[in-house]
């Protein structure tokens, strides 16, 4: 059963929303936010009396009567709960790999209290139905927040637009052709325009077919080596250019998904110069893996953009830093082994990430690249200031979203142990340090490692 009242005691409380960082308190009714107190000034006496700590002398106080948990969050951090703003769920369609169900436990083994899904499932949401079905879906498993991304284009075949009011009103929160680039720059130019009348973000996935081919792995010298065909850089960076320059001519808002690139983040970081409506995302595996990871053909480590060079892993990593990239999001892509088990070329693109994704982003704290604050931003706040959501942050008032991270909790990768229903990720065996320990989703909990 659901308990109504919490009292979350003792934590480093991070909400770079508030401001927030400090020793704090947190007292959770009804689903929301009651208050946050410095406990060496007032917690509220009801809650010293609740955890039969303190007190509990006015035995006539009816909030008394009502029986309140608390939660030891002492030497562990509690921010908003985070959010994964580029998740596959796979269905409808591709049940095997993934469900609704199944992708939400994973996220809230992650530490993420909401997730949007992208829409290229089978059939694919380019319409109210599918929708309204995901929905659904997620309503029925009862664990954390998603938010579907629509279709750019019908069937994301590039060719019509879909009906981005439909979409709007069904619920979807931003539209994307992820998996495909949407090769005709005229229709993306419609899709820009025609998204700002429904203040709907469009999400590109920046990548020109022309130039990436049937190439399977970063160019390069180690592409040659392994005698595997080769993407080059520039596959994506001159759709990136492109968009930016749509993004200029339309004025609308424009998200670039998984920034794979150091030419990709020279022109986000001049276009972002420029006062352009520019923001941009990037995947926990191009800041912490190379090409390299591609040695042993391990087809884990195939996904779309390719893992580029350490010139490339660095550049994100400053971007990261300096704010040119906004948010870090997994790009949770679950394959089966029929189709990971194969020789490199004939292998599935994408590799898992909710259950990797804070762990691995906690290492750039670690490695001194950014404070704690930034990144915490960059895995909550920022997407949601992005895809305009409501209720953002910890405050009084709002619903009790929250994630406790331990980060002192080491643990070695092992994909056996993943909610996720897929298993390919390339970090499996990797010994990391810090992780979700506690999820909550408006004042429920969807994950305790205890
Ligand atoms: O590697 C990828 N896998 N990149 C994408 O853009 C799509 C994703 C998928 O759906 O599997």
């Amino acid at each position: 059963m659901v308990n109504s009242r919490y009292l979350i005691k003792g934590g480093r409380v991070i909400d770079p929303e508030t401001g927030i960082d400090g020793l704090f308190d947190i007292v959770i009714e009804e689903g929301k936010i009651a208050s946050i107190e410095n406990p060496q000034s007032a917690i509220p006496a009801r809650h010293r009396s609740r955890s039969g700590e303190a007190g509990g002398r006015n035995p006539q106080s009816s909030i008394i009567n009502h029986q309140s948990s608390i939660i030891n969050a002492s030497g562990k951090l509690v921010t908003p709960g985070l959010i994964d703003m580029h998740v596959h769920l796979r269905e409808p369609g591709h049940e095997y790999k993934e469900t609704i169900e199944t992708g939400c436990l994973a996220a809230a083994h992650g530490g993420f209290a909401t997730i949007c899904c992208m829409p290229n499932t089978d059939p694919v949401n380019d319409n109210q139905s599918v929708t309204d079905y995901i929905l659904k879906k997620a309503r029925m498993a009862e664990t954390v927040r998603v938010y579907p991304v629509g279709a750019i284009s019908r069937g994301l075949r590039g060719e019509n637009l879909a009906d981005y009011g439909e979409l709007k009103a069904a619920g979807v929160v931003a539209v994307s052709d992820d998996g495909n680039p949407v090769m005709n720059a005229q229709l993306m130019r419609r899709a820009l325009e025609y998204s700002k009348g429904f203040e709907l973000l469009v999400i590109a996935h920046c990548e020109d077919r022309n130039l990436t081919a049937s190439g399977v792995m970063n160019e390069g010298t180690t592409a040659t080596r392994l005698g595997l065909p080769g993407i080059p850089n520039a596959g994506e960076t001159v759709m990136v250019a492109r968009d930016i320059a749509l993004c200029e001519l339309t004025g609308a808002p424009l998200h670039i998904a998984h920034v794979s690139t150091e030419g990709s983040v020279r022109l986000i970081r001049e276009a972002k110069a420029r006062g352009l409506p520019v923001t941009a995302e990037t995947a926990p595996h191009y800041f912490s893996l190379t090409e390299d990871a591609v040695i042993n053909y391990d087809t884990n480590a195939r996904v779309h953009p390719p893992l580029r060079t350490a010139k490339d892993r660095d550049a994100i990593r400053v971007a990261l830093a300096d704010g040119t990239i906004d948010v870090i999001a997994s790009d949770h892509a679950p394959h089966t082994s029929i189709e990971k088990d194969l020789e490199f070329d004939q292998a599935a693109n994408g590799m898992i990430g909710l259950e990797t994704s804070l762990p691995l982003s906690l290492q750039l704290v670690e490695m001194g690249l950014m404070d704690l604050n930034d990144l915490i931003a960059k895995m909550s706040i920022n997407p949601a200031r992005i895809l305009n959501l409501a209720h953002i942050g910890l405050k009084p008032g709002n619903p009790a979203d929250l994630t406790i991270i331990d980060l002192e909790k080491k643990f070695t990768v092992d994909a056996n142990t993943f909610r996720s229903k897929s298993k390919n990720t390339p970090f499996n065996g990797w010994e990391l340090k810090g992780k979700a320990v506690l999820t909550m989703v408006g004042g429920k909990i969807v994950f305790d490692d205890e």
